[in-house]
């Protein structure tokens, strides 16, 4: 009895707590109301219109900067900036500058801060293959803690694109290939950078970007057009957005490229009907850089004024640069081409995030510059960064167990990524603090002294590749590879380090051929042929195709672009500190023929068996398999997959769930981690569906000679898909259960489950 009148008590309790906060919301929600809608009531349509424009002082990514950056923000005509850079103190001065305009109305400060701020972590591709969001939370934080303490108050990130082509130099910004692993981690940055209230200073707006299917540009060429189905959309590239709405992301950025013939910038169904309609967007939206004028390229605007009114009219609030909103929308009202109560929503919306950033009552919030030094590069930030940078690394290959290496080894250290601070960032890497990034050099030899670093090789003289820098000399490339060779024979173990530059990968960095520059693979090979034993550390923004390669090297990590902690974390990891537990995110072509690839694919009327020939989907000059699949890493220890355990083989209705079952063991001598992988595949159902999705994952732990189960639950929401009609539902019928290392080696088992 007394029991239950506690337990009555209690939710009482919660009810009543419940509601108090939704009342709380309710609230605060009016007080917002209140001051936006007396704020708009005093504005000019000019000062509206200043609120809807997004300058920039540098042209970092676009065709120009800003004309009068200044004079624009003092005067109330842009409320809104990004790209501040110079030091703590001009930033201010400059974010200060709205204080001269009639309505003291605060900026928005923005800045692609993309993975890391001073503290660097490994680029999101990297970060993703740790298949860890609550760490890649963590690093969001961190950003968030350290830019706005410098001013900045709304980061360009995350990007969501799904992306399957490796050829697009953007693939390193984003998750990759999965919906499921990518929308677990875009909800987890959105929620890093806007911490648990956009009002507390710390906190970022986030913006998720491209909106939509930027990853998709035909032939991997940037900014190109994309083009697929509703079906493909909606069940594989719209998810991370839509979970990024979904963790109450404050703005979206609309991608440069067209959907269905009109550019998303002009695109109502993608910027209404989809994001507000139906997915209850909230918050702002905002071109990409110069997107608004480049409408007149896609062909869909005549003019300035005509590219303003369709994009306005489709749904975008802000404009990134171009200065078609400010430039035209007056016009266009006397014209009846807009209306006011379009310009009053955008308006709106952008005043609203400054009011929820708490810009009104104070227009620095956390700006410090005293205090910036003092949280930013922390023992605990370096700390995550080393953490992230271990779990991203992935292990591609490991013969004869050449990892780890004895902690004596007498180790050669080659490469022009070895010992370069820069390398160690990526194109995005704005912010990051350069001096402080620990090189794979010194990171090596903190922990072995016996160790000679040279340079090894210029990164490229491929005549098609176009990077700036110094031009390809073949004389020093002689001396170069003879003062490698010598090195390297007196070496026990040679660690080369290839790959990409940091001006090989990012925005317009599209490239056709993915392997490693010829005069890097001429390096390995002559280094192979010494006869010892060869690590590759490949540095990269993207998958590589790396089959011709793979024969001179017994042992190759993925490090990325690593960050921060690169050295510390890689020393870790080739000494044995730390086990690699990295898995890809995005498949590794064997040759560029091969792309798009990616293991959610679908089954083909003719499906391929490995080793047959006829009529089947396949080539006749390559395997249709991949070198490295999605899922894939491999660890200095085994593990061994019992296999599947169902507890039930039939099912009916939505309500039950069924527990899917695997042992692992560790077989090996090392202690490690695995990530267990469950994916689902539905054989017959009204539309062709993939061969298999990821719908789960889990880590354990085990020591050597240790098994553990590991149990997923799997209800009906695991069954759905989106049908013809575009519809989230199942349909009754068998389906089959995939648990692995990764999505090509799984034990399989199957059940029915009827509606
Ligand atoms: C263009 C890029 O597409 C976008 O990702 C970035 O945020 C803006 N430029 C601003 O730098």
């Amino acid at each position: 009895m007394k029991y239950k009148l506690l337990r009555l008590t209690c939710v009482v309790a919660l009810l009543f707590s419940i509601h108090m906060q939704g009342q709380l919301k309710k609230d605060a929600q009016k007080q917002m109301d209140t001051y936006v809608s007396s704020l708009l009531k005093n504005m000019t349509l000019e000062e509206k219109l200043g609120q809807l424009n997004l300058v920039t002082p540098i042209a970092r990514t676009g065709p120009f900067a800003t004309k009068n950056a200044s004079d624009k923000m003092k005067d109330g005509s842009a409320g809104n900036i990004f790209g501040l850079h110079g030091s703590p103190s001009s930033i201010h001065m400059r974010l200060a500058l709205s204080e001269n305009s009639r309505l003291k109305i605060p900026l928005l400060s923005g800045l692609d801060i993309v993975h890391g701020f001073k503290t660097v972590f490994p680029i999101p591709l990297g970060l993703s293959c740790s298949w860890d969001p609550a760490l890649i939370e963590k690093t969001a934080r961190i950003a968030a803690v350290e830019a706005s303490a410098l001013g900045y108050n709304w980061t360009f990130s995350p990007m969501v694109d799904i992306t399957r082509d490796p050829r697009w130099g953007r693939v390193m910004e984003g998750s990759g290939e999965d919906p499921y692993l990518g929308s677990l981690i875009a909800r987890a940055m959105v929620k890093g950078y806007q911490g648990s209230d956009l009002n507390d200073d710390t906190s970022l707006i986030a913006c998720v970007k491209h909106f939509a299917l930027y990853g998709a540009p035909e032939a991997g060429r940037d900014y190109n057009t994309a083009d697929m189905s509703r079906l493909t959309m909606y069940q594989y590239y719209l998810p991370p957005y839509k979970a990024a709405v979904d963790a109450g992301a404050g703005s979206i950025m609309v991608s440069f490229n067209d959907i269905e013939g009109i550019p998303a910038t002009s695109n109502k169904w993608l910027l209404t009907d989809l994001l507000r309609k139906e997915w209850g967007f909230k918050g702002f939206v905002v071109s990409d850089f110069n997107g608004i004028q480049e409408l007149m390229n896609h062909g869909v605007a005549a003019d300035l004024k005509e590219a303003a009114e369709l994009s306005l009219t489709a749904g975008v609030d802000m404009d990134m640069v171009s200065e078609a909103l400010i430039a035209s929308l007056k016009q266009s009202v006397k014209d009846g081409h807009v209306s006011m109560d379009q310009i009053n929503a955008a308006c709106r919306r952008v005043l609203e995030a400054k009011y929820k950033l708490g810009l009104f009552t104070n227009p620095y919030r956390n700006y410090d510059p005293a205090k910036a030094d003092l949280v930013s590069l922390t023992e605990e930030n370096r700390k995550v960064a080393k953490d992230a940078t271990l779990r991203s690394i992935v292990l591609l290959k490991n013969d004869k167990a050449t990892l780890p290496l004895k902690k004596n080894a007498k180790i050669a250290l080659i490469g022009p990524f070895a010992n370069n601070q820069n390398e160690m960032f990526s194109s995005w890497t704005l912010k990051g603090d350069v001096p402080s990034v620990v090189t794979i050099y010194e990171g090596l030899k903190k922990q072995n002294p016996d160790i000679t670093y040279v340079q090894g090789t210029q990164v490229s003289g491929d005549p098609g590749l176009k990077l700036k820098g110094e031009p390809f000399d073949a004389a020093l490339q002689e001396e170069l590879v003879a003062a490698a060779m010598n090195v390297a024979k007196q070496a026990d173990v040679i660690v080369v380090v290839l790959g990409e530059s940091s001006a090989m990968s990012g925005e317009a960095r599209s490239r056709t051929d993915l392997s490693l520059p010829n005069c890097q693979s001429e390096l390995l090979k002559r280094l192979k042929s010494i006869g010892k034993p060869v690590v590759l550390l490949l540095v990269n923004g993207r998958p590589m195709t790396l089959a011709d390669d793979l024969p001179y090297a017994d042992a190759v990590l993925d490090i990325w672009r690593p960050g921060t902690e690169a050295g510390s974390a890689v020393a870790d990891i080739l000494f044995g500190a730390y086990n690699p537990t990295g898995k890809l995110t995005m498949t590794f072509p064997r040759s560029v023929g091969q792309i798009p690839i990616y293991y959610n694919t679908k089954n083909t009327g003719r499906p391929y068996t490995e080793g047959t020939e006829g009529f089947f989907s396949s080539y006749i000059d390559q395997s249709n398999t991949p070198l490295y699949p999605f899922g894939y890493g491999l660890s200095y220890t085994k593990f061994i997959y019992g296999a599947i355990t169902l507890n039930a083989s039939v099912l009916k209705g939505n309500n039950a769930n069924l527990t899917a079952s695997i042992t692992i063991t560790n077989s090996g001598s090392y202690a490690g981690e695995e990530t267990v992988q469950l994916y689902i595949a539905d054989p017959v159902a009204s539309v062709s569906r993939a061969v298999k999705e990821l719908k789960g994952f889990q880590k354990v732990f085990l020591q050597p000679g240790e098994s553990k189960k590991v149990n997923f639950t799997i209800t009906t929401e695991e069954l759905k898909f989106f049908n013809s009609d575009l519809n989230w539902d199942w349909e009754s019928g068998t389906f089959l259960v995939y648990i692995g290392g990764n999505s090509q080696s799984c034990e399989k088992a199957e059940f029915v489950w009827k509606k």
